[in-house]
């Protein structure tokens, strides 16, 4: 009785949020279709068909997809003889269907990848011909999987640290820079047409921009294809400014790259950490200080965000030219990362869609800025 009830329930929630999509005069595809393109990263469950709410929403607002977790080394290649494809497959298969420019995410990172990668037998740092071997390999099946179906990848994602010097990862250990050009012209070499991007979060940061300068022209000086450079969105309503995002859009323009905007979210939370980091290790206790609106967002707060998101979709729409995509970082609030990070069991409101899947004020605000 309870699951029949259960199925009813859901049926016409679908009724309801579809009904209401399909009232609205446009949809975010629609309206941004001269502008750039605008994604949303999904997740598990929706890449194979298990959020039947999540369904028409992802196909009719968003001509761009990206995959959360589910193409990442350590969820892909679990082993050196191991790969898992089936949730990948069903993840091209449905940009493929939705008619949408498929996203990989993302080949070479320092989290959520195998120890193996980088040890020997005796747990020791392996010598940089054999992590290349690994590299070459595991980029050759992966992209080489979806020749000519992902149109671009995030190759090299989060190498830099904010104050622009290389992060110590196991990957700069062992090769230094260059294991960065070799995970371009891997993944080059394996899909010649593909678009290439380095993907980093506190690109707002200049001297973090400059280090993403230095990849660029590293890439560029060895003939490495380089088309983007992805600036993440983790944002809050008060930070970064409109200025800093916009100079760091221009500075990164003038070395001949597109920008995408990989993983846009405004969290509306008190931010407990001093650098906005969006490296998963660097976590907070949570409390009731830093997660006030455990019983649904005052409206004031919602006003606030869609003032925030209209701002910064105004600056988009001003660099229009120099920005290839807009991809949000999950497609309604009870999918953000954000209600875990960096304080676990939050409830956060970073989105444009809400837990019913119904768009916010933030959406009616974004939709409005291509009209000015
Ligand atoms: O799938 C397992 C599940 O089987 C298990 O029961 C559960 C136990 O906690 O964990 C699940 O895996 C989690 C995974 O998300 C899928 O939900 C991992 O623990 C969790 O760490 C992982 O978090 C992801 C995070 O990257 C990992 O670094 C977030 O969802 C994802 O939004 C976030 O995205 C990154 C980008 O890839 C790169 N830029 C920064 C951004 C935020 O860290």
């Amino acid at each position: 009785m309870k699951s029949f009830l259960v199925s009813i329930l859901g049926a016409l929630l679908l009724f309801v949020s579809t009904a209401s999509v399909a009232q609205k005069k446009t949809t975010l595809r629609k309206a941004f279709k001269k502008s750039f393109l605008i994604g949303t990263a999904i997740n598990s469950r929706q890449i194979n068909g298990r959020d039947s709410l999540a369904k028409s929403l992802i196909a009719n607002e968003f001509s761009s997809i990206s995959p959360e977790n589910d193409l990442k080394w350590s969820v892909i290649h679990p082993q050196p003889k191991e790969y898992k494809f089936e949730t990948a497959d069903n993840y091209v298969a449905l940009g493929k269907a939705n008619k949408q420019f498929i996203v990989g995410h993302t080949l070479v990172w320092h989290s959520q990848v195998p120890n193996w990668v980088f040890v020997d037998s005796n747990n020791a740092l392996v010598a940089k011909d054999v992590l290349y071997q690994r590299m070459k390999e595991h980029i050759e099946t992966v992209a080489g999987r979806y020749k000519g179906k992902i149109g671009g990848w995030d190759v090299v994602n989060e190498a830099l640290n904010d104050d622009g010097t290389m992060r110590n990862s196991r990957y700069y250990q062992i090769a230094g820079d260059e294991f960065i050009v070799k995970a371009f012209e891997y993944a080059h070499a394996v899909d010649p047409k593909a678009e290439l991007y380095y993907n980093d979060y506190n690109m707002y940061k200049p001297e973090k921009v400059d280090g993403a300068v230095r990849i660029v022209r590293m890439l560029k000086e060895k003939g490495q294809r380089i088309d983007a450079v992805g600036m993440q969105g983790h944002w809050h309503l008060d930070s970064p400014t409109i200025e800093e995002i916009e100079k760091s859009i221009l500075t990164l323009s003038k070395e001949g790259v597109k920008v995408v905007i990989t993983e846009l979210d405004i969290s509306v939370l008190p931010n407990p950490q001093r650098n906005n980091s969006s490296n998963i290790t660097d976590v907070a206790q949570n409390s009731q200080n830093i997660n006030p609106y455990t019983n649904g967002l005052p409206d004031s707060v919602q006003v606030a965000l869609a003032k925030r998101y209209e701002a910064i979709f105004g600056l988009f729409n001003k660099h229009k030219d120099k920005i290839g995509r807009v991809t949000f970082w999950g497609v309604q609030d009870g999918n953000s990362w954000k209600n875990n990070f960096p304080a676990r069991g939050r409830t956060d409101y970073p989105l444009i869609f809400d837990r019913s899947h119904q768009p916010k004020k933030a959406y009616y605000a974004i939709i409005e800025t291509v009209n000015k």
